[in-house]
């Protein structure tokens, strides 16, 4: 049963209803490792085939960080792309919220060690960990903060080291991710890319589906837990995959009824990457044209926190995306979490 509906939505306000104030994504960037994972390779690691994860998934490569590049590092390589192409300096940054699953450490926040990395000593950081939904959740914290005045400029980043918790003798979840990192600076800057609302929702009911169960105050690491390979992340593919599809069906209406728009209005759709064919159910739901849908996932897998902020990158970079176009993100990960976001570029 869907369990999920608008009513789950904590704020209902689009975000246009503020007085004379906006919240603009000034910029987005993006870094991706260099280091490439083929499908073929992996034919090489455990039992599967480029054949199975193209038709199941999409999927062709993926990119991997290597030893000694941690989510900090890719996370402050994405935020000084997003930072030149703002053209502002990081000395103005008044906040860094980082969004991943895939911490340096437990603590302290890897958005401390993103603010000593880029060189942003008056900003306040931390972290939030709503796995691949964690960039929209990013999004309207940090739009928050801009539409209360609190601050003026803040800096959001979705970014994981995916291949640090994967199981890599595990088919069933090895396949799917790829590291990466991708950043968006937000202003209150009236009349330029505007973000026009973005919606959050959650359901702990199914916490189970997706999950890394060591290394909490749950499962501290042990011998046993080791052993047993808690360290890792383990998902129920199947279950995720139907609540993906409801759960980012219903975030994508949601915001277009706040800002009063339908989805044939819309340029460019930026869902979350993690299976081409979710993309495809979802867009199908909405009655959107396949072309209005950006898919980047056959490069980079699914890159949780990152990846619709990769794709929002790619797409304005690509001219995909042009000043004025309606753009939608939409996302959906473990927790479960949710969300959307509209964005008038
Ligand atoms: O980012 C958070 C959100 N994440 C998602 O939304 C992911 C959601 N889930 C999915 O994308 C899909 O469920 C998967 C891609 C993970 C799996 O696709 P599926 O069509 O649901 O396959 P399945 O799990 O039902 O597995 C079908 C078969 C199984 O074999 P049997 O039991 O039918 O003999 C699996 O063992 O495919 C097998 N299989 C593989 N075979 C070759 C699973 N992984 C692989 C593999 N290569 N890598």
């Amino acid at each position: 049963m869907n369990t999920l509906s608008p009513k789950r939505f904590r704020n209902p306000r689009a975000l246009h209803d503020f007085k004379g104030r906006t919240c603009s994504v000034l910029a987005v960037g993006s870094y991706v490792p260099e280091r490439v994972l083929t499908n073929a390779a992996l034919e090489k690691m455990v039992d599967t085939s480029d054949e199975w994860i193209t038709s199941r998934t999409g999927i062709k490569e993926r990119r991997i960080a290597s030893e000694h590049e941690y989510t900090s590092d890719i996370a402050a390589k994405a935020a000084l792309r997003a930072i030149e192409k703002a053209q502002i300096q990081a000395g103005q940054v008044d906040l860094i919220i980082v969004a991943t699953i895939t911490p340096d450490m437990l603590f302290p926040a890897t958005a401390c060690l993103v603010q000593q990395k880029i060189g942003a000593p008056r900003a306040a950081a931390f972290d939030i960990e709503a796995a691949c939904s964690g960039f929209i959740y990013g999004l309207e914290i940090g739009q928050q903060f801009i539409m209360s005045r609190t601050y003026d400029t803040v800096l959001v980043i979705g970014a994981e080291k995916l291949s640090a918790i994967i199981d890599w003798s595990d088919r069933n979840t090895c396949v799917l991710f790829g590291d990466g990192a991708g950043a968006a600076i937000l202003q209150n800057r009236p009349g330029s890319h505007g973000l026009l609302t973005a919606c959050m929702g959650a359901d702990g009911t199914k916490a189970g589906l997706l999950s890394m169960p060591g290394g909490g105050s749950r499962c501290p690491a042990t011998t046993e837990s080791v052993a047993a390979r808690m360290h890792y992340l383990r998902m129920d593919g199947k279950e995720t995959f139907k609540n993906a599809v409801n759960a980012m069906y219903t975030a994508a209406k949601e915001s277009l009824r706040r800002c009063e728009i339908e989805i044939g209005q819309i340029k460019c759709i930026i869902p979350h990457q993690a299976n081409r064919r979710i993309i495809d159910a979802v867009g199908e739901r909405l009655g959107a044209e396949p072309e209005q849908l950006f898919i980047n996932l056959d490069k980079y897998g699914n890159t949780s926190a990152a990846s619709v902020a990769i794709a929002l990158d790619e797409a304005v970079q690509c001219g995909r995306i042009e000043k004025g176009d309606l753009v939608l993100l939409v996302v959906f990960g473990a927790g479960l979490t949710w969300g959307a976001a509209v964005i008038e570029w």
